[in-house]
């Protein structure tokens, strides 16, 4: 049977791209798979472990939760749009100098959802951090050092933020 498909237009990452995709496909597969951006991790796949997050439209959303059709027009960030003119973003220095992550499946996610954190509470203390951070996990770090990652790049994401240019 032929597989229903629908063309779409997506900005991802500030590149804009028409494609006919799927009506079924996951935004997780579609931006692995057809776009080649890997950075984006699936794990769970049901919502669970935030691995697969990222931004549409400016809000942090999992990609494994939503069709790529559903993005259709939208404006997507994924992990590799972070930097800047090869410069890092404050959230990945952060980590990269805290020891944020071990094996790193969970990072790019852990990093999206923890910027997305700080836009809602730029200023938060540990327990907030650890709060606001419950709903991703990682298997690796015992979280000590993600949370001395998002507390470090606080500071620094406001000064952005102060810029409009969180991302
Ligand atoms: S892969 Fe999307 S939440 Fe786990
Ligand atoms: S660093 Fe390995 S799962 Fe978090």
């Amino acid at each position: 049977m032929q597989e229903n498909t629908h063309t779409m237009n997506i900005t991802v990452n500030g590149v804009n791209y028409e494609k006919e995709v799927p009506v079924r496909k996951l935004l997780s597969d579609f931006l692995r798979e057809d776009l080649g951006l890997t950075g984006t991790h699936v794990g769970c796949e049901h919502g669970v472990c935030g691995a697969c997050t990222l931004f549409v439209n400016g809000e942090a959303i999992r990609s494994c939760l939503m069709f790529a059709i559903q993005a259709d027009g939208a404006d997507v960030t994924t992990i590799e749009g972070l930097e800047r003119n090869g410069e890092l973003h404050p959230m990945q220095e952060s980590f990269s100098e805290c020891h944020g992550l071990q094996c790193g499946f969970c990072t790019p996610g852990m990093m999206m959802a923890a910027i997305d954190f700080l836009k809602h509470n730029p200023n938060p203390t540990e327990q907030e951090v650890k709060e606001g951070m419950s709903g991703n996990i990682c298997r690796c770090t015992g979280y000590k050092g993600i949370v001395d990652s998002v507390l470090k790049a606080a500071p620094l994401i406001s000064k952005l933020e102060t810029k409009s240019k969180v991302f």
